[in-house]
């Protein structure tokens, strides 16, 4: 079996009767495929309908004002869209007489096109066998041929619009993606699809390892929590400092660590010597200098950590116990280790 045909095949069956599917002016199809990003189409069709009854052309719409265009788009949401359509339709019309460009790689040169803009609106319009990859794609591609490469990883984004380009029909590439695009939707659909009746269900991959619900597969990407580290580092005229064990859960539980002030941003001397914080800790008089001019951000998986190590000259104090001589006895965090050697280089 031949995937495009067949895919074609259904597609010529059950295709989606939509307005933007009886014209091939390239101004509507891009005018569609912007407001069919993360919109379904059954919300976007009457913002389409809407839309083209008051810019029937290019021109019209380069001539509105941003104000006009933007209420227009009023509950579509992502209002960068809309302000990229106009500044795209502005560009054509005055710089390009109002002409679309007509090839892949002039289309994506167009503020707010991307590749699957670029590739719809070429493969629609100008028979450019240019392959979209939408979730659709995504999700028939990693079902029929049980590819678990993650969708939103750069290797999976190369690898499926590599697929789709081996896949597509080149003698009418608008219609394949098309296809594909709605095969996806209505029938290969995220939840309960319709496999029992699907005309690749004796090829399907996923399908006859029974692994449909867990493709497409996608790669949670971990939020970096940025945190910012002021170390006190005290240095006593007799050679001690201060340096204790750190409590509680974490990464660094049991290890020492030098006073902590933990602020949400970057901080400078005087604000970090107006600090509560501070003042309870050093009542005494003291010296102040930053020692690494430049910040040092430690990276963890979840969290970047930027880190300041302010040295803090004094006298000598009953309290201050440990000695610096002593002090690569302590276990301490990598990023404390790093300093450690800087600091005795420098002094
Ligand atoms: N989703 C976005 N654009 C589409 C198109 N041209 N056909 C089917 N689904 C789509």
């Amino acid at each position: 079996m031949i995937f495009s045909n067949a895919l074609i095949h259904w597609y010529l069956k059950n295709n989606r009767k939509l307005p933007w599917r009886e014209t091939k002016n390239p101004y509507f199809i891009w005018l569609s495929e912007i407001m069919l990003q993360q919109t379904r189409v059954a919300q976007g069709l009457s913002y389409y309908k809407k839309f083209t009854e008051a810019f029937p052309s290019i021109f019209e719409l380069a001539k509105a004002n941003e104000s006009t265009v933007l209420k227009m788009w009023q509950g579509l949401g992502y209002y960068s869209r809309a302000r990229n359509l106009h500044f795209t339709a502005k560009y054509i019309a005055t710089e390009l007489n109002g002409v679309f460009p007509a090839t892949f790689n002039e289309i994506i040169k167009l503020k707010g096109i991307g590749d699957y803009t670029a590739s719809a609106i070429s493969s629609i319009c100008f028979n450019e066998p240019t392959a979209v990859v939408d979730g659709n794609v995504y999700r028939v591609l990693s079902r029929y041929f049980g590819i678990k490469t993650p969708i939103n990883s750069s290797l999976g984004i190369k690898e499926f619009k590599a697929l789709a380009q081996v896949l597509i029909d080149e003698t009418q590439p608008g219609t394949f993606n098309q296809a594909i695009m709605d095969f996806g939707a209505l029938h290969c659909k995220p939840q309960n699809p319709s496999c029992s009746s699907c005309p690749f269900s004796e090829s399907c991959v996923a399908l006859e390892q029974n692994r449909i619900k867990e493709l497409p597969v996608k790669e949670k990407k971990v939020k970096v929590k940025k945190r910012y580290f002021n170390y006190l580092v005290m240095v006593t005229s007799d050679g001690k400092t201060i340096l204790s064990e750190r409590k509680g859960k974490g990464i660094w539980q049991g290890l020492y660590q030098f006073p902590l002030i933990e602020t949400n941003k970057n901080i400078s001397i005087n604000e970090l010597i107006s600090k509560d914080e501070f003042v309870n800790l050093f009542p005494f008089n003291s010296s102040i200098s930053l020692f690494n001019k430049k910040e040092i951000v430690h990276k963890l998986s979840h969290q970047h950590i930027s880190t300041k190590f302010w040295i803090i000259e004094t006298e000598n104090s009953q309290e201050i116990k440990i000695k610096w001589a002593e002090i690569e006895k302590y276990p301490v965090p990598i990023l404390i280790a790093n300093f450690l050697e800087a600091f005795s280089t420098k002094k």
